[in-house]
């Protein structure tokens, strides 16, 4: 299995950008930030929050990370001339973690100032596990100059409870997720019920400590059990928000709206987008049952 799924990755490499954007379009915004503003006008249009992120994590020189900070600076400014309901989500990566902490740190600082300028919010996206301490002590630094940074948690890690219960204390905002990259069964639940469980005693210790938490999600069960919680803690609506990647569900998510609750679609563009595929179908190539069924279908 491991090997056919490996094949069908490495197939995905030479399949031609015209081919692979067939797939990709319904799952990224466009190339181009008009693009991306056009997509996010249509959604708030229908009732829906938006958070945007430039593709392109894991940069490898000083002048990208710097070029990509200004253009998410741009993001910002946009956002708000265009008056929509957005904030954005940022890799550390992205902001060059990889290069040194003093560099992400800095462009990080640049966004949060643009962001607390303008009235808006900046979200750090968690990577891979290699990750997480910097992350945390990234958005930790970030948080005591500026209020509007929030992180990520994410549901197979092991260690999530304790970091959980740590930024419960700090009050902090917290986007729950179940975690995208393939991790060491040492550090991380591998069974879809211990992380649907997990996911739900996160939520629990954050929401029980009155932060307020994107519940990051499209699966039915952690939905449903999540809106329990919500009612059992007496949870407001202006506390939670649910959220979802744009092009997975949409049903699911008009459903959701529907009933009056708060949902923000994570919107990627930018001119990376075949690398940011092949990344994601290479992390998880569980993705890849999504992609056939695209190219099957055509439009659907
Ligand atoms: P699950 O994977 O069980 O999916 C439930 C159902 O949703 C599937 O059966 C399928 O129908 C559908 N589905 C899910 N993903 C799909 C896809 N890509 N294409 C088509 N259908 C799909 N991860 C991380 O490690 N760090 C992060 O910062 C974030 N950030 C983030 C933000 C937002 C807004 C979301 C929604 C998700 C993330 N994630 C993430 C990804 C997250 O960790 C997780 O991998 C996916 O959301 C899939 O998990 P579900 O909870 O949806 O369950």
């Amino acid at each position: 299995m491991h090997l056919v799924k490996g094949a069908m990755v490495g197939i995905l490499h030479v399949v031609p950008t015209g081919i692979l954007w067939r797939f990709a379009r319904r799952y990224v915004a466009g190339a181009s930030l008009d693009e991306a503003v056009r997509v996010v006008r249509d959604l708030n249009g229908q009732g829906f929050l938006a958070t945007l992120d430039i593709l392109g994590e894991h940069v490898s020189t000083e002048a990208e990370a710097r070029a990509d900070g200004a253009a998410y600076a741009e993001v910002l400014r946009t956002i708000r001339r265009q008056n929509l309901t957005c904030n954005i989500s940022v890799k550390p990566t992205h902001m060059g973690l990889k290069l040194g902490r003093d560099l992400c740190l800095e462009l990080f600082r640049r966004l949060t100032a643009e962001a607390q300028r303008l009235g808006n919010f900046v979200r750090l996206d968690m990577e891979d596990s290699n990750c997480t301490d910097a992350t945390l002590d990234l958005y930790r630094t970030l948080r005591r100059e500026m209020p509007g940074v929030g992180v990520v948690l994410q549901a197979y890690l092991r260690r999530s409870q304790k970091d959980a219960k740590r930024l419960a204390e700090e009050g902090a905002n917290v986007r729950v997720c179940k975690g995208i990259y393939r991790e060491p069964a040492a550090i991380a639940f591998r069974g879809r019920e211990e992380i649907r469980k997990e996911f739900i005693t996160l939520l629990e210790i954050l929401m029980g400590a009155g932060c307020y938490v994107g519940i990051a999600t499209h699966d039915d069960w952690v939905i449903e059990k999540a809106r329990g919680l919500v009612a059992r803690l007496g949870i407001p609506r202006d506390r939670y928000e649910f959220q979802m990647l744009l092009g997975v569900r949409p049903q699911l998510r008009d459903r959701i709206r529907g009933e009056g609750e708060r949902l923000r679609v994570y919107v990627p563009f930018g001119e990376k987008w075949r690398a940011y595929c092949l990344r994601r179908f290479r992390e998880n190539p569980q993705i890849l049952r999504h992609v056939l069924r695209a190219l099957l279908r055509p439009g659907s």
